[in-house]
């Protein structure tokens, strides 16, 4: 079994998993199939709907006589007729459903392995939603011991162990760090479809997200029993790799429709709200008088063809950088889910899903509602702004929001201010305040909002604004009269450009960057076309060059010299094993597997010092991985490298 990152966005991954039986891009869904009746078969749904991976049931196949030799005989894939990968469960589901089942958890993961099972799960003990703590965390420690027993026994296939915990976050993540223990192969996180079913999305995100704390994260992540595509997108965001449908099924018999904001009875529908296949070839009249039978075989893959789009859109959004905006967008048509982002406004979650957060994306941040100030990636700049911002001087003239990027926008005023000394510039933003050097760094440029925002927007920024600003000699900006209220000073304006490169450098390397960095005669090359800043000189040597996508710095080695001089190990430093050492030394990116440690504050997409074991520079680059993930994926590429000495 492999798994590899591909792309990212918000703590969501595109990764390539692969087993015996081939290889599958995440996130993905796998429809449920009940070897007893096929609505669909996995080879039409492959035809259909591009179906890489199924799961089916070994507690079914192994009750019934037939199934039970055949799987044997031949195996699963012959018995359900697929040959790509397949996930078997154990009969946990059934037993949480009818009571006891009459199989034992080391039998049931030998039969698995012996079907030949691509990937098999433990009998976890399912653990409900309305347990008291007690009972919960009995569950779960019975689930571990059945987890360490089945790492023996598994063979070749891969081991899914399941997280159980109830809805106690405690429980949940000490869960995960015990199984993480034990390498399985596989984390599937269970007992959540009471809570799916009853629309407890906040207790859903509360048991994501404290199983995601405590997992080991180069391991895929599968949420048990998710298969309505309302919960995918937040799902993906929060780390959750893959998920199972029955839901197609059941529903479908139901005569019940699947939509991306939720589920439609077919008679309560006029037409239908659709362009798939089935639904072009149908009108809600036709479909309500077709046979039963036919009608639930083409609901099921209408059903179907909606949840494997919005897996496509999933995807897109990872690869586009704007996932957060589909995830709000779809919390936006269903106030259960609404309520749940609630959840990702609490610190401790914010902390832990900022740490995945690309450090800047291919698309500008869009306002989508009174969740987007809440992402991760504006807590992140709302944290720099006070740990790695030092205002130059002593007095600020605070301006409006206005047209980005605003040193142009507001330039005349701009000059004018100026003109009466040295003073701070900053602009009250939907975003909270932006120090006008920091205007054309990602996000502050690179977002759009409306005129108007909503009030907790407002209050949020306005809140950070007063902290901000907290002590310091605010003017207000209201025109020509502004100008004439302030006073002159003789203070010299020091060189503007200057200021923005070192107001970008510390926050984007860490405080006091720009005072090692800038210690020589500073010389600037501007692109003739654009205006805007390409290379830095220092002393003649090229130290770094501006991106214009996202107004940061790309590290020149000769910049890399001089952080790496004064930053303190491990600052900023990817540190290898010795194997990896002259690979790295003839240009070769790291590969995650030969990090022997990492700093902790490196976010996906910044820029890196790689060293070897003694804190020798030997190549600079741009981080993939967060420490958690080079630590702990032994395959994939964790640094691109992009120069080395
Ligand atoms: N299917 C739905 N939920 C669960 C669960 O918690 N465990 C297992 N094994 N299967 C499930
Ligand atoms: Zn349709």
């Amino acid at each position: 079994m492999k798994f590899e990152i591909k792309d990212r966005d918000a703590a969501a991954r595109i990764c390539r998993f692969t087993t015996k039986h081939g290889t599958v891009t995440t996130p993905n869904l796998m429809p449920v199939i009940n070897p007893n009746k096929m609505l669909i078969t996995p080879k039409e749904m492959k035809k259909l709907f591009g179906t890489e991976m199924v799961i089916t049931n070994a507690f079914i196949i192994n009750k019934d006589k037939k199934l039970r030799k055949k799987a044997l005989d031949e195996g699963v894939h012959k018995l359900i007729d697929f040959d790509g990968p397949i996930m078997t469960d154990s009969g946990t589901f059934q037993s949480y459903i009818y009571g006891d089942v009459d199989v034992e958890p080391i039998e049931i993961v030998e039969f698995q392995r012996d079907i030949r099972s691509d990937v098999g799960t433990i009998l976890d003990v399912f653990g409900t939603p309305n347990q008291t703590k007690k009972k919960a965390e009995q569950g779960m420690k019975e689930t571990i011991k059945r987890a360490k027993q089945g790492v023996k026994l598994k063979g070749d296939m891969a081991l899914a162990c399941t997280i159980q915990g109830s809805i106690y976050p405690e429980l949940r993540e000490n869960c995960a760090k015990e199984l993480s223990k034990i390498f399985p192969d596989f984390f599937p996180i269970g007992g959540v479809v009471p809570l799916m079913e009853n629309q407890r999305y906040s207790d859903l995100v509360r048991c994501i997200l404290s199983s995601k704390k405590g997992l080991d994260p180069s391991k895929p992540v599968h949420l048990f029993g998710a298969g309505h595509p309302l919960i995918f997108p937040l799902a993906v965001a929060l780390g959750c790799d893959f998920f199972d449908s029955s839901a197609y099924a059941k529903y479908a018999n139901d005569d019940r429709l699947i939509f991306y904001w939720g589920t439609e009875k077919l008679e309560d529908l006029t037409e239908l709200p659709c362009s798939c296949p089935i639904c072009l070839k149908h009108t809600a009249s036709d479909l309500k008088k077709i046979d039963k039978k036919e009608r639930a075989r083409e609901i099921a893959k209408h059903n179907l063809f909606v949840s494997f789009t919005e897996i496509k859109k999933i995807r897109n959004a990872i690869a586009n950088g704007n996932l957060w905006e589909l995830v709000e967008r779809r919390a936006n048509s269903n106030p259960y889910l609404f309520e749940a982002l609630k959840e990702l406004r609490i610190k401790d979650n914010k902390d832990f899903l900022e740490q995945f957060e690309p450090t800047s994306k291919n698309k500008a941040l869009f306002y989508t509602g009174s969740q987007t100030i809440h992402r991760p990636i504006v807590h992140r700049c709302h944290n720099r702004l006070f740990s790695r911002y030092t205002s130059f001087f002593r007095d600020t003239v605070v301006f409006p929001e206005g047209k980005k990027p605003y040193s142009n926008y507001y330039s005349e005023q701009i000059k004018r201010v100026l003109k009466k000394g040295d003073i701070n510039i900053l602009i009250d933003s939907h975003l909270g305040p932006v120090p006008l050097e920091l205007d054309e760094m990602y996000p502050f440029a690179q977002s759009v909002f409306p005129d108007t925002t909503d009030n907790e927007t407002e209050e949020k920024a306005t809140k950070i604004f007063n902290n901000f600003t907290k002590n310091k000699k605010i003017i207000c900006w209201k025109g020509d009269k502004t100008l004439e209220e302030m006073s002159e000073s003789d203070e010299k304006r020091l060189n503007v450009d200057l200021l923005r490169i070192s107001a970008v450098s510390d926050m984007q390397f860490g405080k006091g960057a720009a005072e090692s960095l800038f210690k020589g005669e500073i010389r600037i090359v501007k692109s003739k076309k654009t205006g805007k800043m390409r290379n830095i000189y220092c002393d003649g040597k090229h130290i770094l060059s501006m991106r214009a996508s996202d107004g940061m710095f790309t590290l020149k080695m000769d910049g890399a010299r001089l952080l790496h001089k004064s930053f303190k190990f491990p600052s900023l430093r990817v540190i290898l094993e010795k194997d990896a050492v002259p690979f790295v030394k003839d240009g070769k990116s790291v590969f995650a597997k030969f990090v022997k440690d990492c700093d902790s504050e490196l976010r996906p997409l910044d820029e890196c010092l790689i060293v070897d074991d003694k804190d020798n520079l030997l190549a600079i680059g741009r981080c993939l991985l967060n420490r958690l993930e080079m630590l702990s994926f032994k395959v994939g590429v964790a640094v691109k490298s992009r120069e080395h000495m």
